[in-house]
């Protein structure tokens, strides 16, 4: 792995995320959500960057007690290379810092590469959400608890 710089995602870098986006997945986020995300508050989106080229990001809400990931994404030449464990070890180390209890994301049934990664970070499945993605797949509920009470 070389080593990523990680920065605040500005709105400059959403035609590289988006490009990003379409590679990795059969339905990619919109434009337009990218967007919202960009401004909406408590959020903290971030991009990682090899020599200045944006090779993958992540999308997390803040709530008071938690973080819910809401997308995370490393391009498809840069995958298993460590990358993406680097950025989501970075949200759980910000988590940890700001004293938040847990982290929590949604998975696709059928997304086994993200599964394995997500349990490898130390995630555990919680629920299953029924018709989650539009009634035609279900999901995962995925927790990871930083402090307990
Ligand atoms: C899921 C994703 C973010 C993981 O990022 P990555 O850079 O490929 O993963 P890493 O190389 O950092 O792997 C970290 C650990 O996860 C596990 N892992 C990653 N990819 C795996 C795979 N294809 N099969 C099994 N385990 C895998 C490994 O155990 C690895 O640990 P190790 O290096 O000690 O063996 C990336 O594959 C991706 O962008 N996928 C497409 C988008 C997506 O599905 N996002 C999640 C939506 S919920």
């Amino acid at each position: 792995m070389k080593n990523p710089l990680l920065r605040k995602a500005k709105l400059k870098d959403i035609t590289e995320i988006l490009k990003i986006e379409k590679k990795v997945f059969k339905e990619p986020w919109s434009l337009y959500s990218f967007l919202m995300e960009l401004k909406t508050p408590f959020n903290y989106f971030v991009v990682l960057e090899i020599n200045r080229k944006i090779i993958g990001y992540l999308i997390a809400r803040e709530h008071e007690e938690s973080y819910h990931l809401m997308n995370i994404a490393i391009d498809k030449e840069y995958q298993g290379m460590g990358y993406g464990k680097f950025l989501l070890n970075d949200l759980i180390q910000k988590a940890k810092g700001e004293g938040k209890k847990f982290i929590f994301l949604e998975v696709r049934v059928s997304n086994l590469k993200a599964i394995k990664f997500y349990e490898k970070m130390g995630f555990k499945r919680k629920r299953i959400l029924k018709g989650y993605y539009g009634f035609k797949e279900d999901g995962y509920e995925y927790v990871l608890h930083i402090f307990e009470d």
